[in-house]
């Protein structure tokens, strides 16, 4: 993935457990510890950082991703992304339903993007269900925490819930989000 994913982790981990902490886990991951937002690292750097991550600061390896996704939605998106997250979407329904469209958009300057792809319904008030497909595996609970980040940005706290998919050969992961406040 591009860079600046790696990056984000690098600012969260050193946020919370500091530079050493940081330095320890790409030592332990065989990464460099710094990473460019536009360079394409290979998906197995992101893997191994979460793994050591979770080794070093002792949090399951679903939590740590899940936390890291609220960080991204609630922190990173709007203090580095701010234009685009704003040009997005004002709720959670409206983001996740132009996030393929921004994705898509952005990759005119990562063109070697493989983006996820969401789909959203609104399957009563404040009632969302959310599908979302991936080229990768083991990601559902980063979307778990980048959904409930949005619902911390938006004002409207949500409460996320990773459902089994219609059928065992469905091809995306459904959530359904219950949109407080
Ligand atoms: C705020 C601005 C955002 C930017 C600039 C951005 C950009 C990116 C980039 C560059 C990647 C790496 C993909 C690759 O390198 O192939 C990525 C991955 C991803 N993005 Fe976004 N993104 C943003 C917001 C969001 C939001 C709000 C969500 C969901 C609610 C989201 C969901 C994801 C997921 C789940 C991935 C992991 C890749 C995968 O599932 O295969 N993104 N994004």
């Amino acid at each position: 993935m591009y860079g600046l994913i790696n990056e984000a982790m690098r600012r969260l981990v050193t946020e919370v457990a500091g530079a050493d902490a940081w330095s320890r886990i790409a030592r332990r991951a065989d990464t460099v510890e710094t990473f460019a937002a536009l360079h394409y690292y290979q998906d197995a750097d992101t893997y191994a950082l979460v793994a050591a991550a979770s080794a070093e600061l002792d949090v399951a390896q679903d939590e740590l991703l899940r936390q890291f996704g609220t960080y991204w939605s609630n922190r990173v998106g709007p203090e580095n992304y701010a234009d685009i997250l704003g040009a997005t979407g004002t709720s959670v329904y409206s983001v996740l339903h132009n996030l393929d469209l921004m994705h898509a958009r952005i990759q005119s300057l990562y063109p070697d993007l493989r983006p996820p792809s969401f789909a959203v319904l609104e399957i009563g008030p404040g009632k969302l269900e959310v599908h979302y497909t991936s080229v990768r595996v083991g990601l559902a609970p980063f979307v778990v925490g980048l959904l409930e980040g949005l619902g911390q940005l938006y004002g409207t706290p949500a409460t996320v819930t990773h459902v089994a998919p219609p059928s065992a050969a469905a091809p995306y992961d459904v959530f359904h989000v219950a949109l407080g406040g």
